[in-house]
């Protein structure tokens, strides 16, 4: 996730457990591009063990393929390319989730990438432009091309973040392709990712908003997969993570400059806020040094208490998965 699932922040959820793949944040492509070096950094210094997949968004289909070959001598687990990035300024260049209007052309680009990638060759798209009609040609369109495995979002564009996914269209792609389905959007905790998995049948799971909420919920999955009782977080749990990431992303920064350094946590800290209270969540976006910082922190999360399984629905960033957790 861009500017959020950097390097610093790898390693930090790779300690709790981490998934099974990584996906870089998404190399933007055009034809004078070069692979971005940060993001370069979180392929070429992950030691976690846990193999990555590099993404990419563009809308020219030669400088595409000219960016997965300088790529593929990297060490990655293959290429994902992003079509569903809802961003205005991404879409408007038909780019990311702004290709969805495009059928034809995603038609030629993923034939293209697929000549020429000899190893895994993924693509994460969401469910249509304007309307999930859409969908139907589009898997025609990734089945045509011996893809090695479909993330799908489970929205439209137009849909963004909001509201309930739609498992019917994950089903739909799980009984139309032959390649693994990976089902995203919404999972904010195990229940959830287990009803999404038995609703759609899909290989498996991607999870964004909620591992930065809750880094454990990686093993929390891996545990009721098989059956058994996951382990809950604690308060004292959360603020080692968000320890864990500050001094890692610190680290990582070529100067420490505290304010920029106390901005950048925000943006992590507002998921991992959510269910904490509107109290904490105020006073976070208050914060303007490491000391206030750490104080709120240490003073609101140093005790044993179990953290909130779920974030409240219909708070800012997390909406409309009570229909996963509800489904039968
Ligand atoms: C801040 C932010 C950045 C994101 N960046 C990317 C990205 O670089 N590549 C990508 O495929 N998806 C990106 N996404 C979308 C997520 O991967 C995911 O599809 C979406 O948030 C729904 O899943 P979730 O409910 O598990 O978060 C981003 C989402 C957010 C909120």
């Amino acid at each position: 996730m861009q500017n959020v699932t950097d390097l610093p922040f790898m390693r930090v959820i790779a300690r709790r457990g981490g998934p099974d793949w990584f996906v870089t944040e998404f190399f933007r492509v055009h034809p004078a591009s070069k692979p971005d070096r940060y993001i370069l950094r979180s392929i070429r210094e992950n030691t976690t063990g846990i193999p990555i997949f590099a993404q990419i968004i563009g809308s020219d289909a030669e400088a595409m393929v000219k960016e997965a070959k300088i790529l593929l001598r990297e060490n990655i687990a293959g290429i994902d390319l992003n079509l569903g990035c809802p961003s205005p300024t991404v879409c408007g260049k038909s780019a990311g989730g702004g290709l969805l209007r495009h059928p034809e052309e995603i038609n030629r680009m993923i034939g293209m990438l697929r000549d020429s990638i000899h190893t895994r060759f993924t693509v994460k798209t969401r469910v249509g432009y304007a309307d999930e009609s859409e969908f139907t040609k589009l898997l025609e369109i990734f089945r045509s091309h011996a893809i090695d495995g479909l993330t799908i979002h489970g929205r439209t564009v137009a849909d963004r973040y909001q509201t309930p996914v739609r498992p019917q269209c994950v089903a739909a792609a799980v009984a139309t392709l032959p390649c693994p389905v990976i089902a995203n959007g919404n999972v904010v905790n195990a229940t959830a990712g287990i009803r999404y998995q038995a609703l759609t049948g899909a290989s498996g799971l991607m999870i964004g908003r909620g591992a930065i909420r809750n880094p454990w919920i990686f093993d929390q999955l891996r545990a009721r997969f098989l059956g058994e009782t996951p382990t809950q977080p604690r308060a004292h749990d959360l603020l080692d993570y968000i320890e864990d990431l500050y001094a890692e992303l610190a680290r990582e920064s070529k100067e420490y400059h505290e304010l920029h350094h106390i901005q950048r946590m925000k943006k992590t800290m507002l998921y991992i806020v959510q269910g904490l209270g509107d109290e904490f969540e105020q006073a976070m976006r208050r914060m303007r040094t490491e000391e206030e910082f750490f104080h709120l922190c240490r003073s609101s999360l140093d005790h044993d208490a179990l953290i909130p399984d779920v974030p409240p629905e219909q708070s800012k960033l997390f909406c409309g998965f009570t229909e996963l957790l509800t489904s039968p």
